[in-house]
């Protein structure tokens, strides 16, 4: 699932304006060669044969990054104006000399061929070329061919994200006259590999290299020292995710033309900044996600030329104050390190900065004074530090500010008017901070805004109607306040509208939400709401959560065909009447949530052919009869999470769909590292979120990973035996089938159950023993087995030996630790048990907490730093190229806190 979005558009120019400013700076682009000469028939049959070996794939990933990187038009291949009897110098991508009128340069970039490049390609008839560029298409992992040495005159060769793979051949090294080589391998890696013998080669033959750019191209066996032997001539170095180890010597700071760099990435990469003699052209260095040896020395203010600086590799202590001495420098990125000291306030003197991003580090105190000078900032990031006080006033003199990021700090008191100043602000992100007091109306100067982000504040009162006047707003976030007061008309005017979080406040009284036709997601939960469902939705919206408010009548959206409802979360509501069979439209629905309401009727079999149904909740309604498929297979094909406890449902347990239930087989069929259950739409990305019940307490999963699995049955009349199937769920972490009329063994299947973390059959009529086999279920942390009729012994060993007497009280025939009445019939030591079982209900709750929230939180917590730490444009900077990714996500919460 595509997680990030597009790009906003400063950042987006931003990185267009580096990548001109760097990447391409010395490189040759075909285009400007003039076109005065008729090409010879033999160079034009042989690109037109070239043409034929293609096909030309517009479906193809990276059709996007052309749009942006090369302004392609879509649909469109520069190989379509190829044709016979036209002068092949004319043709679009095709550049001649213009006294000889041999083709010198190709420039097939972003041309969406698509095929496996021949061996025997007559490309390699172009003995002329000086310039090659197949960037971006898709050769369909294609080895490079050796072939391509027949280039003696090539001085540019591009080849870089067009899908060729395996070894580079040696015979790249062949190419003596090579000034600017990229294989880099980078939006859609390929596996490339560079061997260290040809990398000698490679380096030992290009004496007149200047511009070497290997991103992503697996380096693994090169040892980082053999690129000090690369030529003197060297301007520009790109390596990130190039799989390389160890220490890179510093002694590439002293390459004496040196004029941008980049290194980073996977592995264990570090560096030592050097304490003197940097490469004094130096205009660019990016290192990032490796280690740059703690601290950023002194000696960074030599670097007098820089422009553009970002350093994200484990850097504490403080900024020197040298950097005072950068006096050039444009775009200074610190994020993502421990900075813990004062920001210097020589940073003053850094007055062409146009974007400061210092984010994700442990600066705290008043956001410093020395930022004041900087009138030409454009982007300016503190997010994630521990800043508090007051947003001082002079922020409003960076009249330039087009985004603003400060979320996730200490800041508070009320939202200065002043910020009213700063009218070319596109997006203002304050979300996670200690503002209290009004939404300050001035805030409708900023008209340009397309994302306001005040969530989780303190703020109060009523929604401002002069908000009004934000018609450019695609996303706006209020949730987690205090706001109260009623819903304002206007939020359902607002024309481009794609993401509403107006949850956890106190609002009143709902409006008509079908009106906002670009609607994506709609979060209200969590407010007082009242009244009546409109009965007709935005036809684009994916999200629609009313949960926890006070919506009452029948659920009257009628669903239509074609809806594009992925998650519908009504749940807490006092909805009544029957769930409606349109849903059954709703063909993507992914979470289907309306616990805790009235609403009645029968199991709705009918959805159990929705194809990508992973949670469906009914707790708590009035659901009555039995739950039997009308089908054969595949029933609810997805599904991994059940809950209809508290309902009145009846009869046996249902068989047949656990049968069916193959999401909830095989834990390691996804893969991978577990993932949060998300829907990402055009605008963002949003987090499903979960309420679970154990042993009458709520909790509500913020997150659902991808892997959490349970059914719930209980407080139902199901009767009958447990069913030996039920041993097949086997990635299933919960189960509770208490408060039933269940009865017979348990099965001994149960043991299969290896991932159950909690087990709670309380409360039927279970008789026999408790299988020892349950003693495999080594993830299990609670187990209430009590009020049944169980009898013998106790299983012993492995996670029994946790388990207090609670888990058993109640069944008058168990006998052996912990209860006190042994199995030969003499009673033993109870207390030190007890005692234990007091500790352990309490640290069951934790424990409870910790499945259904601990764990999930470790992870949230995790993902905080991972949402918080490094913009996913970051990596862009090593290519020089703008990135598709964009608007960080948003969801992560401090809930925990608030919650707490
Ligand atoms: C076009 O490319 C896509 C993605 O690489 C591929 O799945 C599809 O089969 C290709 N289409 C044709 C007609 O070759
Ligand atoms: C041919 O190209 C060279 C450089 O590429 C340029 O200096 C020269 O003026 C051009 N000559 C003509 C006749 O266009
Ligand atoms: C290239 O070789 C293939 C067979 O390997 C052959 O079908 C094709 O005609 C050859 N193309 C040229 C231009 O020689
Ligand atoms: C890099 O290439 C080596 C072989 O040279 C291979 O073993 C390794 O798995 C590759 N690494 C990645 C991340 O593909
Ligand atoms: C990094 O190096 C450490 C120790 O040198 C080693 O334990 C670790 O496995 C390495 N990690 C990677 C990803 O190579
Ligand atoms: C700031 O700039 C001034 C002059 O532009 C210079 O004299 C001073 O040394 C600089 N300060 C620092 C700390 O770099
Ligand atoms: C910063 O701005 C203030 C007020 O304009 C000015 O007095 C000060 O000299 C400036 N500092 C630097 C380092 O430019
Ligand atoms: C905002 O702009 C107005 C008019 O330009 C100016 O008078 C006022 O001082 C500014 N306020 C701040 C806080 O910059």
């Amino acid at each position: 699932m595509r997680i990030f979005t597009k790009l906003s558009a400063p950042l987006y120019f931003l990185f267009v304006f580096l990548c001109l400013k760097t990447a391409f700076s010395s490189s040759i682009h075909a285009s400007s060669f003039s076109t005065t000469h008729l090409c010879s028939h033999e160079e034009a049959l042989a690109l037109l044969q070239f043409k034929t070996s293609f096909s030309i794939n517009y479906t193809v990933p990276y059709q996007d990054y052309c749009a942006d990187l090369f302004y392609i038009k879509p649909n469109y291949s520069k190989i379509e104006s190829w044709k016979e009897g036209i002068d092949c110098c004319s043709w679009d991508g095709v550049s001649c000399d213009n006294v000889t009128g041999h083709v010198i340069a190709l420039n097939l970039s972003c041309s969406f061929l698509y095929g496996t490049f021949p061996s025997n390609s007559t490309l390699f008839l172009l003995k002329n070329l000086q310039s090659l560029n197949l960037a971006f298409n898709d050769f369909r992992l294609s080895k490079i061919p050796p072939e391509i040495s027949q280039f003696t005159r090539l001085k540019h060769l591009d080849i870089s994200d067009s899908r060729f793979s395996s070894h580079v051949p040696g015979e790249i090294a062949h190419l003596p006259k090579l000034v600017s080589l990229n294989l880099s391998n980078y939006y859609i890696s390929s596996d490339l590999i560079l061997e260290i013998t040809t990398f000698k080669n490679l380096v030992h033959n290009l004496s007149e290299v200047r511009e070497l750019v290997l991103n992503g191209v697996n380096m693994t066996s090169v040892n980082p020292r053999f690129f000090m032997n690369l030529s003197s001539s060297l301007t520009t170095l790109r390596l990130f995710n190039c799989q390389l180890r160890e220490n890179f010597p510093n002694s590439i700071f002293h390459f004496p033309n040196l004029k941008g760099f980049s290194l980073g990435g996977k592995g264990n990469l570090t560096i030592d900044l050097p304490s003197s003699n940097w490469s004094s052209p130096l205009q660019w260095l990016y290192l990032g996600d490796m280690d740059c040896g703690r601290r950023l020395p002194e000696s960074i203010g030599d670097l007098k030329s820089l422009l553009s600086l970002s350093l994200s590799c484990n850097l504490e202590g403080s900024i020197p104050a040298s950097i005072g001495n950068l006096s050039q420098l444009t775009d200074l990125s610190l994020f993502s390190n421990n900075f813990n000291r004062q920001i210097p306030s020589s940073l003053a003197n850094l007055t062409q900065l146009t974007s400061l991003y210092l984010s994700n580090n442990q600066f705290s105190g008043l956001i410093p004074t020395s930022l004041a000078n900087l009138t030409q900032l454009t982007s300016l990031d503190l997010f994630n530090n521990q800043f508090s006080g007051p947003i001082p006033a002079f922020i409003g003199n960076l009249r330039q500010l087009t985004s603003l990021n400060l979320y996730s700090n200490n800041l508070g008191r009320q939202i200065p008017s002043s910020l009213a100043n700063l009218t070319q602000l596109t997006s203002l992100d304050l979300f996670n901070n200690q503002f209290s007091g009004p939404i300050p109306t001035s805030i409708s100067n900023l008209r340009q805004l397309t994302g306001l982000y005040l969530d989780s504040n303190n703020l109060s009162g009523q929604i401002p109607s002069s908000l009004a006047n934000l018609t450019q707003l695609s996303y706006l976030s209020l949730s987690y306040n205090l706001l109260n007061g009623t819903l304002p008309p206007w939020i359902f005017t607002l024309p481009l509208l794609e993401s509403l979080y107006l949850n956890h406040n106190q609002l009143q009284v709902p409006n008509m939400f079908s009106a906002l036709q670009n609607l994506e997601i709609l979060d209200l939960s969590h407010n007082n709401l009242i009244g009546k469902i409109p009965n007709c939705l935005p036809k684009s919206l994916s999200v629609l959560n009313l949960q926890a408010n006070y919506f009452d009548g029948n659920i009257a959206f009628g669903f239509l065909e074609g809806c594009g409802l992925r998650n519908l979360n009504l749940h807490g509501n006092q909805m009544d009447g029957l769930l409606p069979r349109s849903l059954v439209n709703c063909r993507m629905l992914e979470v289907l949530d309306v616990g805790n309401n009235n609403i009645s009727g029968t199991f709705p079999h009918w959805l159990e052919s929705l194809p990508h149904l992973q949670v469906l909740v009914l707790r708590s309604n009035k659901f009555h009869g039995s739950v039997q498929s009308t089908k054969e297979s595949p029933s609810f094909p997805k599904l991994r999470v059940l809950d209809l406890s508290s309902n009145y449902f009846v009869g046996a347990l249902p068989v047949r769909y656990i049968e069916n239930f193959n999401a909830m087989m095989d834990p390691h069929k996804d893969g991978g590292s577990p993932k949060y259950m998300m829907v990402s739409t055009r605008a963002n990305s949003y987090q499903y979120s979960l309420v679970v019940t154990w042993k009458g307490f709520d909790y509500e999963l913020q997150k659902i990973l991808t892997v959490f699995s349970s059914i719930h049955l209980s407080n139902n009349m199901f009767e009958g035996e447990i069913p030996d199937v039920i041993g097949k769920l086997n990635s299933l972490k919960g189960l509770n089938l208490s408060h039933n009329n269940l009865t017979g063994h348990i099965p001994l299947s149960l043991g299969n159950l290896t991932n159950l973390e909690w087990l709670d059959l309380s409360s039927n009529g279970l008789t026999g023993k408790i299988p020892d086999e349950l003693v495999s279920l080594t993830q299990l942390s609670v187990l209430n087995l009590s009020n049944n009729h169980l009898v013998g012994r106790i299983p012993q060993g492995s996670q029994f030996n946790t388990f207090g007497n609670g888990s058993y009280e109640g069944n008058l025939g168990l006998c052996g630790i912990p209860l006190s009445k042994s199995c030969d019939g003499i009673g033993t030591q109870p207390s030190s048990f007890q005692e234990k079982d007091e500790l352990w209900r309490f640290g069951w709750r934790v424990v409870v907490l910790g499945y259904g929230c601990g764990v999930v939180f470790g992870l949230l917590m995790g993902y905080l730093v991972f949402r918080t730490g490094k913009p996913k444009w970051f990596v862009s900077l090593f290519d020089g190229r703008p990135s598709q990714s964009g608007r960080k996500m948003r969801r992560a919460r401090k809930l925990v806190q608030k919650r707490n």
